[in-house]
């Protein structure tokens, strides 16, 4: 049905009155009115939208992004699941880890991950890590993980403020690592994240941070930031860009960075 929706402009309106009258002859006037308010809402839906992101980038506002609301939002957000709703598919969620995380955060090495959130992987980093501090701006998402991580004895969770680390020594980490968190992010909290990182970061340290690509235009709830953005913000910072991967090829299947052209960054610090 959204298909036929999309195509809605390209079905002239002969077309669709003749539509509207057969359906009233198959389906009756109840299914073909429930659906007739489907297709009008769904219109309106995108055109709103549509209206939402350009007033977005015109007034330069927050849209759904600011710390507040990001705090407003994962405080609330059930997370009985985990995060495991975000996983595309187990074997996804292992070819993350093993093209992203593994050959990026170094064992023994001294972790830090922003947004945990459930600890969807936490788990993996925390396997690896001599210590992972695990960073929040929910104070939900840290209650969370210090439950579900309270065998492990390497692992601190905190809530920050949504665009630094504090408590993070300078030159103490040897790995960074946010997955699904800077999508949501916008540019100023996302600039000063990354001179957050080149402060922590040891000389040779590594990041690893997704984030989108064209500045929320996909949807998806996407922040304002675009890929050249994040090239910008980690240059000026003093960080090399070392490689952004959008889609991976792992023993013959694709995978992707995200379902809305998202893309993972890996920086590294000289
Ligand atoms: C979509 S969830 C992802 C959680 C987890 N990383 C995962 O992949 O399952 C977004 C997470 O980012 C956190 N978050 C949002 N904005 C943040 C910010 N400015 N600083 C730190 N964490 C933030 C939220 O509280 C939430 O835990």
């Amino acid at each position: 049905m959204k298909d036929i929706i999309d195509n809605r402009t390209r079905i002239g309106t002969s077309t669709k009155l003749r539509l509207l009258q057969r359906s009233f002859k198959e389906n009756g006037f109840v299914w073909t009115f429930l659906m007739g308010c489907y297709y009008l809402a769904s219109a309106v839906a995108d055109k709103s939208f549509a209206l939402a992101d350009g007033r977005r980038r015109a007034r330069n506002l927050p849209g759904m992004n600011s710390a507040d609301m990001n705090k407003l939002i994962w405080n609330e957000w059930d997370w009985s699941a985990k995060g495991e709703e975000w996983t595309h598919s187990p074997a996804w969620k292992q070819s993350v880890i093993d093209t992203l995380l593994a050959p990026n955060i170094p064992r023994g090495g001294n972790v830090v991950e922003i947004g945990p959130g459930g600890g969807r992987w936490t788990e993996a980093l925390q396997m690896r890590a001599g210590k992972l501090t695990g960073i929040d701006i929910s104070e939900a998402c840290v209650e969370e993980c210090r439950t579900r991580f309270a065998h492990c004895g390497n692992v601190e969770f905190r809530v920050g403020s949504g665009t630094d680390l504090a408590g993070v020594a300078d030159n103490s980490v040897d790995a960074i690592w946010s997955f699904d968190v800077f999508v949501h992010i916008n540019k100023p909290q996302f600039e000063a994240y990354t001179r957050e990182f080149a402060r922590v970061l040891k000389s040779g340290g590594a990041g690893v941070v997704q984030h989108g690509s064209v500045g929320g235009g996909l949807g998806g709830w996407r922040s304002d930031v675009t890929t050249d953005d994040v090239i910008e913000f980690l240059r000026s910072s003093g960080l090399v860009v070392a490689e952004q991967v959008s889609v991976w090829n792992d023993k013959g299947h694709e995978y992707k960075a995200g379902l809305y052209d998202d893309v993972v960054t890996i920086f590294r610090k000289p």
